[in-house]
């Protein structure tokens, strides 16, 4: 049975879209698979190349019984992804064009900063960082809040060749020392702090802590660039600062330079950098297989993998992807909520947009601060029209009520996307109803940090989209439904999700260890990349991504592995065992659940919940720590000691309907488990 009603594509976006109809989609997708040079190729037309590719367009190996897996696009080709989302855009006449409007956290802080500005301040950072050794195929670490600056470091790293490694700026110091080192990077950008909300992250403290972590397992940060981007905020009057304005903010500001230490071996502000750099550096003409970036993304082993893009395949994809999923056009404005410590972020604020010469709002802040009203007055601003953010953030939005959406004008709008985790159908309807007006097209957009881009997607004047549903594959990409044996599923039915052949977006290795790239990704179904999700797919083709079905939780959009946060909390000297799962959340879709055994004799009190909830932030970071942690005098587990996380699943959402437990070791434990969970809860 199909599912769903169809939601078809608001007529007033028809008219010029770059794909306008069913039947366009289906020719240019059949295109793209019957002949991918030819697709690709004519994309690839509008780029600037020094040398066109030499080798085959496409060459790969996704069977991993067969070889070595491998993924080639346009082997041979030179081409630098800076070039072509500056100087491309400058030379063509728009060096006024405004690239980002930037909105900080506080709503009177605000910049705008255009193609030709970018591309100087660009050339500054890209001489700077060679003059501090940074040379091709070196890899900087990038540890920065959402301030131009990041964007400009990006572009200066791939203008030189320099891989740019970039985490999270709510990771934590171990999180940040483990990338630094993985990636064994010398030098890193970051900055002062930054706020976000209320709250004033002292980036500059973590990133030296994370200076002597690394210390301490032998490596150096040779170089740290500072952004100092405290004190030239809040010239204004800042009610962040204390309520009223006032004079808090120089003492929060004093209260940063007591705190920040300062090693003047390594460390060098930013504007030191910058006004002795030389003002032009020519780019490195980078072949097409080298590496771009790596974004690390959490394994189901829990050590986080870094998986590796590569130029020329990332450059057509980003690009291709954000001009048909958003229908981008130059008199849209732009504006993706991401942080560019995300995948998000570096496809869809950074080189995607600026790939296609896009105007884009870039937010610093967060969108309940200082109300809910933020994103609505955002949009109003500067005329947003397309739109683009989680589904966990529209579901706190829309708990706020519909009245503080409804009194904004959102005349702007045109196309709503959503990314990161399943949208329920609920929320689908309140974005296009309410946010939307009923006048827009919304777009689920299913993809990973490994897929570089979308790679399940309506294309809003041409999908028919149904809430729910991330639709149809993007072009090039084709899916399958395996089941178990990995036989395919023809028609409806529903099993893992898989691709059959590489679109020129998707990763090519996981850094510094191809073995488990092969392993994690190609070794479960011979032949196909497998997604770690799954997917259904209804009467009418439309695919639904169910989840995840590893050990993989998706927490506010942010992929966690429980085996990450278990190792986290088995730290702490009084935990024996510990088993973390996902429960649903209403607003954060999914919630970490902990189930803890002490070891013998040692008490469960508020305290010890205190400090691992320390421990799991301490490692990872704040968004990961537990929503729930509950007692567990014993753990369900298999007679060959497999801990039954299907059980505990159950337990934690309070369902007694466990299904077959004949496999169980001790099935007494149950029982015990259900009484210690309504009484310990957080
Ligand atoms: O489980 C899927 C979910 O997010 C995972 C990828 O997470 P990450 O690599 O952090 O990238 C997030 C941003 C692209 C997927 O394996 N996911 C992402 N988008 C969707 C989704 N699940 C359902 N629907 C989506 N639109």
């Amino acid at each position: 049975m199909a599912d769903g009603v169809f939601v078809p594509p608001p007529p007033r976006l028809v008219e010029g879209a770059h794909c306008s109809s069913m039947q366009q989609y289906n020719d240019m997708y059949k295109q793209s698979i019957d002949d991918p040079e030819a697709f690709w190729g004519a994309i690839a037309d509008q780029f600037y190349w020094k040398e066109r590719h030499t080798g085959k367009f496409c060459d790969y190996n996704f069977d991993a019984s067969k070889g070595k897996v491998f993924i080639e696009w346009m082997r041979g080709a030179k081409t630098n992804i800076c070039y072509n989302a500056l100087d491309r855009h400058v030379q063509g006449g728009h060096a006024d064009r405004v690239a980002f409007f930037w909105e900080g956290n506080e709503p009177a802080d605000e910049d705008r900063l255009t193609y030709g500005q970018l591309l100087e301040r660009v050339q500054r950072c890209a001489s700077g960082l060679r003059a501090l050794g940074v040379a091709r195929g070196h890899c900087v670490a990038v540890y920065l809040p959402m301030i131009p600056e990041l964007v400009v470091t990006l572009l200066a790293c791939a203008r030189i060749g320099a891989v740019h490694s970039v985490v999270f700026g709510g990771f934590s110091a171990d999180a940040l020392a483990d990338r630094v080192l993985d990636a064994k990077c010398d030098v890193m950008v970051t900055s002062d702090g930054f706020w976000r909300g209320n709250k004033l992250v002292h980036l500059k403290e973590i990133a030296d802590h994370a200076a002597e972590l690394c210390a301490a397992r032998d490596h150096r940060l040779r170089r740290v660039v500072v952004v100092r981007h405290l004190p030239r905020l809040h010239q204004h009057q800042h009610p962040a600062n204390g309520a009223g304005g006032g004079d808090a903010q120089p003492a929060k500001r004093a209260q940063f330079d007591v705190q920040a230490s300062w090693d003047a071996a390594r460390d060098l502000w930013w504007e030191d950098m910058m006004s002795e750099a030389a003002l032009e550096c020519e780019p490195e003409w980078m072949d097409a297989e080298d590496p771009l970036f790596m974004l690390y993304t959490s394994g189901s082993t829990g050590k986080p993998k870094g998986v590796l893009h590569t130029t020329a395949g990332y450059m057509l994809y980003a690009a291709t992807t954000f001009k048909y999923t958003f229908d981008y056009h130059l008199e849209d404005v732009y504006w993706c909520t991401a942080d560019i410590g995300w995948i998000t972020g570096h496809s869809y604020v950074a080189y995607g947009p600026m790939l296609n010469c896009a105007t884009s709002v870039m937010f610093e802040g967060s969108p309940f601060y200082p109300s809910g009203e933020r994103p609505w007055q955002i949009i109003d601003k500067y005329k947003v029209s397309k739109f683009y953010t989680a589904p966990t953030a529209i579901r706190a939005l829309m708990r706020l009520g519909d009245d503080i959406v409804t009194k904004h004008s959102r005349q702007s709008l045109k196309v709503l996307g959503s990314v990161g985790e399943p949208i329920n159908p609920e929320a689908w309807l309140w974005y296009h109803r309410v946010v939307g007006g009923g006048r827009c097209a919304v777009v689920d957009t299913f993809w990973q940090t490994e897929t570089g881009g979308h790679v399940l997607t309506p294309l809003p004047a041409a999908t028919p989209t149904k809430p729910g549903s991330a639709c149809r594959p993007f072009f090039g990409v084709q899916p399958a439904l395996l089941d178990e044996n990995g036989a395919e599923i023809a028609g409806e039915g529903e099993g893992y999700l898989v691709f059959r052949r590489p679109w020129p977006g998707i990763m090519r290795t996981v850094y510094g260890n191809h073995q488990r790239f092969e392993t994690t990704y190609f070794k479960k179904f011979n032949g196909f990349y497998c997604t770690g999700d799954g997917a259904r797919r209804d009467a009418d083709g439309y695919l639904w991504v169910t989840g995840r079905i590893d050990d993989m939780l998706n927490v506010s959009g942010h992929l966690l592995s429980t085996a990450q946060i278990e190792s986290a909390l088995i730290e702490h000297p009084s935990v024996s065992e510990a088993a973390v799962v996902a429960v649903p959340h209403s607003i954060k879709g999914e919630a970490v659940y902990c189930f803890i055994t002490n070891k013998q004799g040692e008490p469960w009190t508020d305290e010890l919940r205190k400090e691992l909830i320390l421990k799991v932030r301490e490692r990872i970071g704040a968004f990961a720590a537990p929503d729930y942690l509950q007692c567990a005098p014993g753990l369900p587990k298999t007679r060959s000691g497999k801990i039954m996380r299907r059980v505990l699943r159950k337990i934690a959402q309070d369902d007694r309907d466990l299904g077959d437990v004949s496999t169980m070791a001790d099935e007494s434990v149950i029982a015990l488990l259900f009484q210690h969970r309504t009484a310990q809860l957080l």
